[in-house]
């Protein structure tokens, strides 16, 4: 079951992009953009994509992302869905697992918790959930990244998944005990400041929103995994959203950056008091690369930025 939510764009016919993986960072040498989570094949339409650093507002920047990830919601999952399991909750590359960091509290205590799980993919975070008892909730931008959450349960999934934007959660105030997202909406949102918002407003008093995103200090690199990856070639400062866009000059695929103090003054903002911020070290038995990921860089900088927030 997927619930087309009021807030979300109607569906369309879904995406069967199967292409052949190449180097997706083809432009970035042109002009030191990066795009950091943006590591598999180029979609269909948008070969020619030109990639740039410019302002992109809010429907801009959900037609994109929706459009990207439903076009490479298939190679996503054939490329990584191995690591991600198809019940694990790993925050990032760098593997940090649920279950050994809790960090949404002990796993004792999710049994009958509610949870909203914001950019799900294909819901194995909230298939790990509902493992040890939770009721999750999976929502995410694209159809087809939900399509493949039905895949893996054989079209029968043990928990709602919702299709919405998480700028317009369509849910009521109150709903959720906790809420999470691993690399889920956050970074491709143009206002994630109405993301936490809304995140609060869905949550009881109480309740943990814990969100992983890249670390900002990569935003100062290229997303090279070798050494190429390790010199500073743009402002760590430079807020200027990450566009790739097609020949009419339409975005087909953005993210956001924030500073770590950004970040901090939205989450306080919201109404949320932040009580751990997690930079997962790379681990020795992690020897595989994603995009701009990689032993390499993860033994020298931070890749991963996990907030977990308190609404109080
Ligand atoms: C990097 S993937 C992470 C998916 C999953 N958490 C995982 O670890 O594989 C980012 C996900 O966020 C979703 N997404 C992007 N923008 C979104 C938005 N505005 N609202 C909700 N989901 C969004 C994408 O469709 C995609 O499934």
């Amino acid at each position: 079951m997927i619930q087309d939510s009021p807030g979300a764009t109607p569906p369309e016919p879904a995406g069967f992009a199967q292409r052949g993986g190449h180097d997706a960072y083809e432009h970035e040498e042109d002009d030191g953009a990066t795009g950091v989570l943006r590591d598999v094949g180029e979609p269909d339409d948008a070969d020619d994509a030109e990639a740039t650093r410019r302002t992109v507002d809010v429907a801009e920047s959900s037609r994109a992302s929706r459009g990207w990830w439903d076009r490479n919601a298939d190679e996503y999952q054939s490329e990584h869905g191995a690591f991600l399991g198809d019940d694990r909750f790993v925050w990032g590359p760098e593997g940090l697992d649920e279950a050994d960091a809790a960090l949404l509290g002990p796993a004792t205590a999710l049994a009958g918790a509610r949870v909203l799980e914001i950019g799900c993919g294909a819901a194995q975070c909230s298939r790990w959930l509902a493992g040890r008892g939770a009721r999750p909730v999976a929502l995410d931008l694209s159809h087809r990244q939900l399509q493949h959450a039905l895949r893996i349960d054989d079209g029968r999934p043990g928990f709602p998944l919702v299709q919405a934007d998480a700028g317009t959660l369509p849910f009521a105030d109150g709903s959720f005990d906790l809420a999470c997202s691993a690399y889920g909406g956050v970074p491709f949102v143009a206002d994630s400041a109405r993301v936490m918002r809304e995140v609060h407003r869905v949550l009881r008093s109480g309740g943990r929103w814990v969100f992983s995103v890249t670390h900002p200090v990569r935003w100062a690199f290229p997303d090279e995994p070798g050494p190429e990856g390790l010199t500073v070639s743009a402002s760590y400062f430079d807020r200027t959203p990450y566009v790739e866009q097609d020949e009419a000059g339409r975005a087909v695929y953005v993210e956001h950056h924030r500073t770590l103090g950004d970040r901090v003054r939205e989450i306080a903002a919201a109404g949320f008091r932040l009580a751990d911020l997690v930079e997962p070290e790379w681990p020795h038995w992690n020897s595989q690369e994603w995009g701009g990921w990689s032993p390499l860089r993860g033994a020298l900088i931070p890749g991963t930025a996990v907030f977990v927030c308190v609404r109080d």
